[in-house]
């Protein structure tokens, strides 16, 4: 088990700089997720930690050593590819054993490990197996039980469950937890997904173009985007943007956008007064929009701050029924809105919508460079 710390790390292919000088510190124990858009140097930086690329400056620490001149195989960590290869003439077994034979250990020692691996991963019936006789979700455990089976310091993921339908990738994920919780250990997993890096990671670290852009819990990235960009990619369906602007009015501070005028609560108009007359991005999420005559069908109390005045109009274009909830797209103005909604609601592509805004949920953003968040509490 080991801490691991990257420091000013960057990587540079020829003229090409991937990685940008990146500071990170990930706690022992710790399951930190590397999400970002493809291209960012998500895989470079976890490579660089594996040892597998050379770094260009900085320092990469685990526990207590500095790895920059380490070979991979001393810095006693495991990594799992998205392309996994298994040693298709050897049985499940075996290439469970493969990396321990390669460390010297003896054949006694060997199968108390190789068992135990297979039986946390539910692979114990299936040893004498070779890998084409396997199940894609059966190979993935496989793969992953070579890496635990040696009990490394980290274990390092770069989209181990890419290859796999969309039901095994969700179980796939919650044994993945569940392994983390069982073994402690940290683990480093890098995806594009950002659904699995919300629902993996304790820690979040949000790249773009070679730099990190958020560092948080799941929950803090989401509530508290610190730009605009991390505001966009964390959330599904992403955070609706409107060009706006913020102007005080006799009756309080509101947010005009091109075809929608709401108020400010008034708990956050004081943090706001600096960007008054400033042009800013209003963010609402889909989640954080409601269909008024639904709230007033239901009477409903989940938004009792709200004023009557938050209020958009606009036109249903797009149904998306999901089951649970349904995903409505709304055209306001000329921009579309993407709005998350009770499917009990009875709508019909074509017809007027009101929608109130839960404005105590608003974002707002610098609309120049670099886009970052307008603080507020
Ligand atoms: N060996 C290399 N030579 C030159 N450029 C490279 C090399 N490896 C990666 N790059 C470039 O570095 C950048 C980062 O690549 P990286 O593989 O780290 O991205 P990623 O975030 O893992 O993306 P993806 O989600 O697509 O896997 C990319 O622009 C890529 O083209
Ligand atoms: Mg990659």
């Amino acid at each position: 088990m080991a801490k691991i710390t990257l420091s000013k790390l960057t990587k540079r292919f020829g003229e090409y700089e991937a990685v940008k000088g990146i500071d990170l510190t990930i706690a022992d124990g710790e399951f930190a997720v590397l999400v970002g858009p493809s291209g960012c140097g998500k895989s470079t930086t976890l490579r660089m930690i594996a040892g597998l690329e050379e770094i260009t400056s900085g320092e990469i620490t685990i526990g207590d050593t500095v790895v920059n001149d380490l070979a991979p195989k001393h810095r006693d960590i495991a990594m799992v590819f998205q392309e996994y290869a298994l040693y298709p003439h050897m049985t499940v077994r075996k290439n469970l054993a493969f990396g321990l034979k390669m460390r010297g250990y003896k054949k006694g020692e060997q199968a108390p490990l190789v068992q135990e691996a297979a039986n946390m991963l539910g692979i114990s019936e299936l040893l004498e197996r070779k890998p084409r006789e396997l199940s894609g979700g059966q190979r993935q455990r496989v793969a992953l039980g070579r890496a635990i089976v040696r009990k490394p310091k980290a274990f390092l993921f770069d989209e181990p469950l890419s290859n796999l339908d969309a039901k095994l990738r969700v179980q796939m994920r919650a044994e993945l937890s569940r392994l983390h919780r069982r073994l402690a250990t940290t683990m480093i997993y890098v995806t594009h997904d950002q659904v699995e890096a919300m629902t993996m990671g304790t820690k979040i670290v949000i790249m773009k173009d070679g730099l990190i852009q958020q560092v948080g819990s799941p929950m803090e990235v989401y509530r508290r985007p610190l730009n605009q960009f991390v505001a966009g990619f964390i959330g599904s369906p992403a955070m609706n943007f409107f060009k706006a602007m913020l102007v005080q009015r006799a009756e309080g501070v509101y947010v005009e956008a091109a075809s929608f005028r709401v108020p400010v609560p008034e708990r956050l108009c004081g943090p706001y007064q600096c960007v008054l007359g400033r042009e800013v991005i209003f963010g609402i999420r889909p989640e954080d929009i409601h269909s008024f005559e639904l709230l007033q069908q239901q009477q409903s109390a989940i938004l009792p701050e709200c004023r009557a005045d938050s209020m958009i109009c606009g036109e249903v274009e797009v149904i998306e029924p999901l089951g649970p909830e349904m995903l409505v797209l709304v055209k306001c103005g000329d921009q579309t809105t993407v709005v998350r909604l009770d499917p009990r609601l009875d709508l019909e592509v074509g017809q007027d919508i009101n929608l109130q805004l839960d404005m105590e949920k608003m974002h707002l953003f610098d609309a120049a460079h670099p886009h970052a968040r307008i603080e507020a509490p």
